[in-house]
């Protein structure tokens, strides 16, 4: 008898994802023992039994497409705002899951979504997943696909604004994505050359970027470019954060842990222009006339690269043999170049960041990038 399997995307959409969807059901529907049905809108979609076919036709013509077919959203079943409140909707979930006579459902998304996932096989389903994200920060697998296509389009815009940068001998500031993690910037601006690499991994003073960029005036070198991550923060405000989570992680009281909160959403909604007052600071210290360029959702758009569509394929129908094989509770992940199973909760909550030691940041010094530390 046919498996009956269901597929979902949820987190942030990225390139890949069709490619994803595609490789799971078509390699399924091929070896003609698994039947699929498709979830609108991430974890919502099921929650509410709002589904999609999965057949050749769905499939068909997806594979080059950004964005994903079934829709996708950030709603977490145990936190679903229904009526403007948060709402624990697990059992609705499962209850969609048994009324499809579910074998298995596979969630392809990000952090959050690894764990939901995590949550929702706690609570009897047999769940599989998939790591996609831009940012590239996915803990248990080498690369998630989405990064690849997101790095060229984030190295694209530096190539560009070099030009414009060096025939006006300005500063110019590029903010990638990347939520927490700095594997975009980093990644763009060994790529593209950038003179100065900004990521949260490594807190950063504008002094010493100032001075990077007035010494490289000195060495006739008219023009800087200023890669810069999302989440990038000076020492102060990374020292800053650190006591707010802290103060969150060990609260006494339920007060204390709402007060920390309600203060680290307050820190990161004045974080969001923060490379706005770095470009002003810039141009105050250095003199030279800066910019800012924030690429934004730019890097989720999009047709996916050779190499996610590649990744996608690789897991998705690796993730079709595996669901043949009765296997759940795991990520389908890229480990050491090979495809790998890594259990859920080996992934979810957890992050991977840059290694500040690590080899790549190691590369950019010894071509003098500043990363803006002491
Ligand atoms: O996780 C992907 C990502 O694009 C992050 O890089 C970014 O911080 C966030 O999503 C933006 O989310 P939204 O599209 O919901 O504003």
């Amino acid at each position: 008898m046919a498996q009956h399997v269901g597929i979902l995307t949820s987190g942030g959409d990225c390139p890949g994802l069709n490619a994803a969807i595609r490789a799971v059901a078509k390699a399924g529907l091929e070896a003609g023992d698994m039947e699929f049905v498709g979830f609108r809108d991430g974890f919502r979609g099921l929650v509410q039994d709002r589904t999609m076919s999965l057949d050749g036709d769905a499939l068909s013509g997806i594979l080059t497409n950004g964005g994903t077919i079934l829709g996708t959203s950030r709603d977490k079943p145990h936190k679903m705002p229904i009526g403007g409140k948060p709402q624990d909707m697990t059992a609705a979930a499962a209850e969609t899951y048994r009324r499809h006579a579910l074998d298995a459902l596979v969630c392809i998304g990000g952090g959050g979504t690894q764990k939901n996932a995590l949550r929702l096989q706690e609570a009897g389903l047999r769940i599989i997943t998939l790591p996609k994200t831009i940012d590239n920060d996915i803990a248990g697998t080498d690369v998630s696909f989405g990064y690849d296509t997101a790095l060229q389009t984030a190295t694209e815009a530096i190539d560009r604004l070099h030009s414009t940068a060096t025939s006006h001998a300005r500063v110019i500031v590029l903010e990638t994505m990347g939520h927490r993690a700095g594997w975009l910037a980093l990644g763009a601006g060994i790529a593209g050359g950038a003179d100065v690499i900004l990521i949260p991994e490594i807190p950063y003073r504008v002094e010493v970027v100032a001075d990077a960029i007035r010494a490289r005036v000195r060495r006739g070198k008219r023009f800087s470019i200023v890669a810069v991550a999302e989440g990038a923060m000076t020492g102060e405000e990374a020292e800053t954060v650190r006591k707010l989570v802290n103060s969150k992680n060990h609260a006494a009281t339920k007060e204390q842990k709402r007060r920390a909160s309600v203060d680290l959403d307050a820190f990161h909604n004045h974080h969001v222009d923060h490379t706005v007052r770095l470009t002003q600071q810039l141009e105050k210290l250095t003199g030279l006339e800066s910019r800012l360029t924030i690429l934004g959702h730019l890097q989720r758009g999009g047709a996916p690269s050779a190499a996610d569509r590649i990744l996608a394929t690789r897991l998705g129908t690796a993730c079709a043999q595996l669901l043949r094989d009765g296997v759940h509770g795991v990520m389908v992940a890229q480990v050491d170049g090979a495809v790998k199973t890594v259990p859920l909760e080996a992934v979810a909550g957890k992050k991977k960041l840059v290694p500040p030691d690590g080899g790549l940041v190691g590369a950019a010094r010894q071509l003098g990038t500043c990363f803006g530390g002491d």
